[in-house]
């Protein structure tokens, strides 16, 4: 796996303080960890099969970075948890049902002394979102499919996007790989512009297909600029910084 990771110093210090969320994630943990801490301080990885289906794999922690020391695990919820079917009497429908487990470790940053939050949690990637009241810095996602063995959730379609956006700081990022992907015709579809390379293509290198990446605009006034690179795993994985929409008054200040 290629880790060449490009990202302005102003944008890492934009983010400092806040949060990443990375659904659908299983044994992807440490890229992030590596490209955004200790200026991001907590990591929240979301995963229906964490402690349970793939409940052997082992998961890759700071631990195994140079530099980390753990200093305290909690864990909430049962490790073990099967997936239910459940009736709503409300809406007259079944559902999936999990029961959450969240484990937290912290770390210390021996380098600059920070702390880390590093959080797995066994639940659902779309319902945590929707959920939590937090606004994040970064939301990360990558390595995923329709197919089998993927979430199968399109995480990248217009609506979805949206919401993603309404959960990120005014110049928070996304960090993605294009996987499950939107429509052709929509305006990010540059999100996976390198997404599907032809057999035998040879790619651009990172700094040449940043500066491909146009900036565009979404119906909510929301700016989009690609601003780094985060290494590839399964394709190139870009970061773009997304702006909420700037009042007439406040781009004159
Ligand atoms: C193809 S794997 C991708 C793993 C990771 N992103 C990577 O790059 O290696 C898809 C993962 O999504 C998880 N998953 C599927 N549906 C989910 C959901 N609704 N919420 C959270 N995780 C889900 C699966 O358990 C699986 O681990």
């Amino acid at each position: 796996m290629k880790e060449n990771f490009i990202i302005p110093q102003n944008i890492l210090e934009h983010i400092e303080g806040t949060s990443l969320y990375y659904p659908c994630s299983l044994r992807d943990t440490l890229s992030a960890v590596k490209l955004f801490a200790p200026y991001i301080n907590d990591f929240l990885f979301v995963d229906k099969c964490y402690f349970s289906g793939y409940s052997l794999l082992k998961i890759p922690t700071p631990k195994e970075l140079p530099g980390y020391r753990l200093i305290s695990r909690r864990r909430k919820g049962p490790v073990r948890a099967e997936m239910t079917e459940k009736y709503d009497e409300v809406k007259k429908e079944y559902y999936l049902d999990l029961e959450p487990c969240i484990v937290t470790e912290t770390y210390i940053h021996e380098q600059t002394g920070k702390t880390i939050k590093f959080r797995l949690k066994r639940g659902f990637g779309e319902y945590t979102l929707r959920n939590s009241e937090n606004k994040y810095g970064v939301f990360y996602y990558r390595g995923d499919t329709v197919n089998e063995g993927g979430s199968g959730i399109t995480w990248l379609n217009k609506k979805r996007l949206s919401n993603i956006c309404s959960k990120l700081i005014d110049g928070g990022l996304i960090v993605t790989d294009g996987s499950n992907r939107g429509r052709r015709k929509d305006k990010h579809n540059q999100f996976w512009k390198y997404h599907f390379p032809r057999k035998n293509d040879i790619l651009p290198n990172p700094e040449e297909m940043i500066s491909s990446m146009e900036p565009f605009k979404d119906k909510a006034g929301r700016t989009f600029t690609c601003v780094g690179y985060a290494g590839e795993r399964y394709g190139p994985t870009f970061i773009w910084q997304v702006f909420q929409e700037r009042k007439e008054d406040e781009v004159k200040k």
